[in-house]
């Protein structure tokens, strides 16, 4: 089979930002407790903080990390997690039916955030909470001045303001299992509000409007249209949630993640824009998909013995090589409509539906989607180019996505600072694909580095004692460059990369 990619110089989708590559910490199952946090583990830090996972974290270049929640920010009040820890309330959390403790709050979180060079996309609950604890919470994180609430922060130990700039109003509202299940009308009216009290403590921040929590909610589409109608001037984004999953044991449908994704984005983006030209208006509303990834092998309740306990295992997905083409492929999907989304956050960061592990007083590993997400997150930030790809097709049968699949899907990454070309090609056929890439208006120099994941058995997984899943380095004698011609062969259900030196 032959692949055929060409790009163009002139012709550019737009830019990929940093913010693309962002991650989520809920307080649930083990993300918290018994994850990032555990201050008896022989790797914690002063603040008892694992540093193994904040290595990894590190590693994956998360530039935002979506919090507190998820279904958590729905019952949770953010005045339990502050000030002096003893002190701190023990509640039931019914989201998730488990104990939260309120060891860490907010200003252990950006402690912790500062550890990992990422900062915060903070989640208000909107649900069950007021506009004025909204507001209050905007006070003790950002404001200068002096202010009950800015006093408090300055008596718990930041002189500082922290400074957080992104604001979600809220957590997938339009959700009956929510806690404060809102209707559209409601939400719009209540998220206005809130939007106007925390822009008054500080006018800098930028905030995201809950959309859909999927696209199969009988309210997709219209809850866009009327919230938007509500807080077009206030919010900068539309969040919305995907999450993909291979349920009918169907691999080429589950392969077509990547086009699910782009027409759900595009729906997104519509949504945005039939408001703009309802209000007259020329401004553009970002895409925030700010959770994402393969969730459907764990369970969504605790296991009896495991209810109302702190950090007891909850959706612990274990990810598999297909996994590491899905969620390969939602990343170029992401960079294909980076013109309109701008954060997307990987739900979530560790042990709960996550690429790191960590075992209780031991180990931290890698999981198979961690080295997608890691080579993308490294090698693609900068110009995203126009992908034109020629490739023999497939019916993919998912609903809701462009009925032809092509084989190969790939995106093509302008580094201008570097002088670089990445290259991002899967090849979906159970066969060898011959694949070239041409490079119209560029001059190449050299393949700076060519690596592939690529184990043909689809259920490989990894282990805190196994690797069995992880990138490896194509041999030279597999691709040649010939002027800006570049060619190689992908092996069958493969991830690639290639980065070719370009002149400036
Ligand atoms: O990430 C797990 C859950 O998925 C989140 O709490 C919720 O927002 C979504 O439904």
């Amino acid at each position: 089979m032959q692949g055929k990619l060409t790009v163009n110089r002139m012709f550019t989708v737009g830019e990929a930002e940093k913010n693309l590559f962002g991650g989520f910490v809920e307080h649930m199952g083990r993300c918290v407790y018994n994850g990032l946090y555990e201050p008896s583990h022989p790797a914690a830090d002063e603040d008892g903080f694992r540093k193994d996972v904040i290595d990894l974290i590190r590693e994956l270049d998360m530039p935002v990390t979506r919090y507190p929640g998820g279904n958590f920010v729905s019952g949770y009040d953010w005045k339990d997690g502050i000030g002096e820890v003893s002190r701190r309330p023990l509640r039931a959390e019914y989201a998730w039916n488990a104990l939260e403790p309120n060891r860490i709050g907010l200003d252990e979180f950006v402690k912790w955030c500062k550890k990992v060079n990422s900062e915060i996309l903070y989640a208000v609950n909107l649900n069950t909470n007021t506009p004025k604890s909204a507001q209050e919470l905007v006070e003790y994180a950002n404001f200068a001045g002096r202010g009950h609430w800015s006093d408090r922060r300055r008596a718990n130990g930041s002189a500082e303001p922290h400074g957080i700039k992104l604001w979600c109003l809220g957590n997938e509202v339009d959700g009956e299992w929510q806690i404060g299940h809102m209707t559209a009308a409601e939400y719009g009216r209540v998220a206005h509000e809130t939007a106007k009290m925390m822009k008054m403590v500080d006018p800098d921040i930028r905030l995201c409007a809950c959309g859909s929590s999927t696209g199969d909610m009988a309210t997709f589409g219209s809850w866009e249209i009327e919230v938007l109608r509500h807080l077009f001037k206030d919010v900068d984004y539309l969040s919305i949630h995907m999450y993909f999953s291979n349920r009918d044991k169907d691999l080429p449908k589950y392969l077509s993640v990547p086009e699910q994704l782009d027409s759900r984005l595009r729906a997104a983006v519509a949504a945005c824009d039939a408001v703009a030209a309802e209000k007259r208006s020329v401004k553009k509303i970002m895409i925030a998909l700010d959770e994402w990834n393969v969730w459907y092998r764990g369970s969504v309740v605790y296991a009896p013995e495991d209810r109302w306990q702190c950090g007891k295992p909850l959706n612990e997905e274990i990810y598999d090589m297909s996994d590491v083409l899905v969620v390969g492929g939602a990343l170029l999907s992401m960079l294909d409509n980076c013109d309109r989304l701008k954060i997307a956050c990987l739900a979530q960061s560790v042990n709960v539906i996550a690429p790191i592990m960590t075992v209780n007083g031991g180990k931290c590993w890698k999981q198979t989607i961690f080295y997608p997400f890691r080579e993308t997150s490294r090698f693609g930030r900068g110009t995203v180019l126009r992908s034109v790809v020629d490739s023999p097709v497939y019916a993919g049968g998912a609903k809701f996505c462009t009925p032809e699949i092509q084989f190969l899907r790939t995106a093509a990454v302008w580094r201008q600072e570097a002088g670089e070309i990445t290259v991002f090609a899967i090849n979906r056929a159970a066969e060898k694909m011959e694949f070239s890439a041409e490079l119209q208006g560029f001059e190449c120099t050299q393949v700076i580095d060519a690596i592939e994941i690529a184990n043909p058995d689809m259920d490989a997984v990894n282990s805190a004692e196994k690797e069995a899943v992880a990138p490896e380095k194509i041999a030279a004698d597999r691709y040649s460059l010939r002027g800006n011609q570049f060619v190689s062969e992908l092996k069958p259900l493969s991830w690639n990369m290639f980065r070719i030196r370009v002149k400036s």
